[in-house]
């Protein structure tokens, strides 16, 4: 559904574990601040403490087995609260949203990551109340080799179930991401695989082409 032209524009940047992602989202804070750009994250977010709850509750390590569909409706539970009370009042007032990962993370980690194709009507329907239809007007994917990926997350030490999980999961979660970024109106693979410096650069410049 297109937004009235007054509205700010939706950014969402994206990518497996270990793409540098956190890296390059620390680069486009320090580079575009001051400006009218606001900058979140998912799970969690800005302007919903009860969504940042729910990432502490959904990203830590447990010993009891946590079914997709709770995964499903926990990160979904998690897009409405952060949806709602920030990301729509601020394109609303006019900002820019740059977000850190949103609804293609689920398809790619618990759709394609947890070989759970069969739940995509139930995500869709999920997805639908969670965003009200917000879907990014830029999408920027970091993609990189998945055993690269892993080395890299082996020398910074994996922080939550998700980074942790075999290599066959995360070549899965790649496969999602790869395939989810066609969806969008507009969307970027950036190649994660080059300089730390290239990536942040290239990430940056085509977010500067789309709102220039
Ligand atoms: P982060 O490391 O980018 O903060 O993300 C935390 C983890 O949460 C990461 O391993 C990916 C995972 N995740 C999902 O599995 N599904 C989702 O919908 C989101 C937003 C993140």
């Amino acid at each position: 559904m297109a937004r009235p032209a007054t509205w700010g524009k939706f950014i969402v940047v994206d990518g497996g574990d270990g793409t540098g992602k956190t890296s390059v989202i620390d680069f486009l804070k320090e580079e575009l601040k001051g400006g009218d750009i606001l900058f979140t994250r998912e799970p969690g977010g800005t302007g919903s403490p009860l969504a940042e709850e729910i990432r502490g509750v959904v990203l830590r390590k447990r010993d009891e087995r946590v079914f997709a569909e709770t995964e499903l409706m926990l990160f979904s539970a998690a897009r409405l609260q952060h949806v709602g009370n920030f990301v729509l009042p601020a394109l609303r007032r006019g900002n820019h949203v740059i977000s850190d990962r949103f609804s293609s993370s689920t398809i790619a980690y618990q759709l394609y990551g947890n070989g759970r194709l069969d739940l995509q009507k139930f995500f869709d329907n999920l997805d639908r109340v969670a965003t009200s239809g917000c879907v990014p007007d830029l999408y920027i994917l970091l993609d990189v080799d998945s055993e690269e990926a892993m080395r890299r997350r082996h020398s910074a030490g994996a922080t939550s179930r998700f980074d942790e999980r075999e290599l066959a999961f995360h070549k899965a979660v790649r496969a999602g991401f790869l395939e989810t970024a066609n969806r969008f109106p507009r969307s970027v693979i950036v190649d994660a695989g080059k300089s730390d410096a290239d990536v942040k650069q290239n990430v940056l410049d085509e977010i500067l082409k789309f709102l220039n």
